[in-house]
């Protein structure tokens, strides 16, 4: 199949990419480098030993992206590009509301234009918002509490809608838990642009001594240590979910799919600072800060439908996460 990966440079769509090319697709990548390097493609060539195709654009321009479709006779888009820190969601809404609302709205329009009817979306837990059980469901009532959140579910709705008036369109929106690990040839990770957001780059770049401590926002939830409870999921069992959410597209007569890409077990922070002692033989200086706004205590999901109507099953450890992640570091030494 020829493949259009929007944000593909980025952390999870270079993933997906060496997976997608694994099993024989033709793929290109559409990037605006926003927040990813170019180093990532020559990496990425390394691991898939050809050269990789890719435009340097972005999702806004709608003459590029018609063009793009047309040219690669495009029969599918994996949707990755987006802004994603929510911090910088609350204080630039209306960056995030127009990069990530409007340029898919852009996106689905190029589409429509080509014919292209197989669409994946990369979408979030971010969705549920505050648990109001657990283990979390795709039926959970949504309630996203921040503006990255809420782009993410306004997206979903305008794919419910789209799909609706376009009959041979096959969307699967695929809810992420908390994507964490690299690549198994530590050629490619998650090396986020700035201070990371998320606790495993943020621990590996404390662990280089490039960041002083970690913060952990909270150590009196109900939780068995007092520390916040993710369901982390290796970058790698969420690429092979891609893999698998568009070979399902091509078999289902069903507009709209919707899966939880989650393990289904949760760990909390002091947990996976341990596993990094013991996996790794690093000791994580920490110190415990206040909660902050809109942080749950545990969130995990329930994957059972993603194990069985696609035939997915995520198989990395914490373990495994952790060890990647570090091997990645070291060998890029990110500064
Ligand atoms: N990493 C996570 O924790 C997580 C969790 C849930 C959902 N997601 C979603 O998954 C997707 C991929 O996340 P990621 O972690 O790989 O992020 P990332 O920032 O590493 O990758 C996104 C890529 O999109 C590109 N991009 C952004 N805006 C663009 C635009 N207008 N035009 C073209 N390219 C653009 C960036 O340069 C980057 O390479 C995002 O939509 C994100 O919201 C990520």
């Amino acid at each position: 199949m020829n493949i259009l990966l929007t944000g593909g440079a980025g952390y999870i769509g270079s993933h997906t990419y060496c997976e997608l090319i694994d099993k024989n697709h033709n793929v290109i990548i559409l990037d605006n480098f926003s927040n990813s390097e170019k180093t990532v493609l020559k990496q990425l060539e390394l691991i898939v030993k050809k050269p990789v195709e890719y435009i340097e654009g972005d999702i806004l321009d709608f003459s590029l992206l018609k063009k793009t479709l047309s040219k690669y006779k495009v029969e599918a888009v994996i949707h990755f590009a987006g802004l994603k820190a929510v911090g910088e969601s609350v204080n630039e809404p209306l960056r995030y509301y127009e990069n990530n609302v409007a340029g898919t709205i852009n996106l689905l329009k190029a589409l429509d234009a080509a014919k292209v009817y197989k669409f994946v979306f990369s979408s979030s837990a971010t969705v549920y918002g505050t648990p109001e059980y657990l283990p979390i469901d795709e039926e959970h009532p949504l309630n996203a509490i921040n503006p990255y959140g809420r782009t993410k579910l306004q997206i979903e709705t305008i794919l419910k809608d789209f799909s609706c008036s376009n009959f041979d369109m096959k969307i699967a929106i695929l809810r992420y838990f908390n994507p964490s690990g690299a690549h198994h040839s530590g050629l490619i990770g998650e090396n986020p642009k700035g201070v990371p957001n998320n606790l495993v780059p943020y621990m590996m770049q404390v662990a280089n001594h490039q960041l002083p401590f970690l913060k952990i926002y909270g150590d009196n939830y109900q939780t068995p240590d007092g520390s916040g409870i993710r369901d982390y999921i290796h970058v790698t069992d969420l690429a092979l979910g891609h893999v698998k959410a568009l070979h399902f597209l091509n078999s289902t007569q069903t507009p709209i799919n919707i899966f939880n890409l989650g393990t289904g077990k949760g760990s909390s922070v002091l947990e996976v600072i341990q596993a990094f002692n013991k996996a790794c033989g690093v000791s994580i200086p920490f110190k415990v800060e206040g909660k902050r706004d809109g942080d749950v205590a545990v969130c995990y999901a329930k994957n059972e439908r993603a194990k069985k109507v696609l035939n997915w099953q995520p198989v990395f450890s914490l373990e495994d996460m952790i060890k990647s992640a570090w091997k990645f570091q070291q060998k890029n030494k990110i500064s």
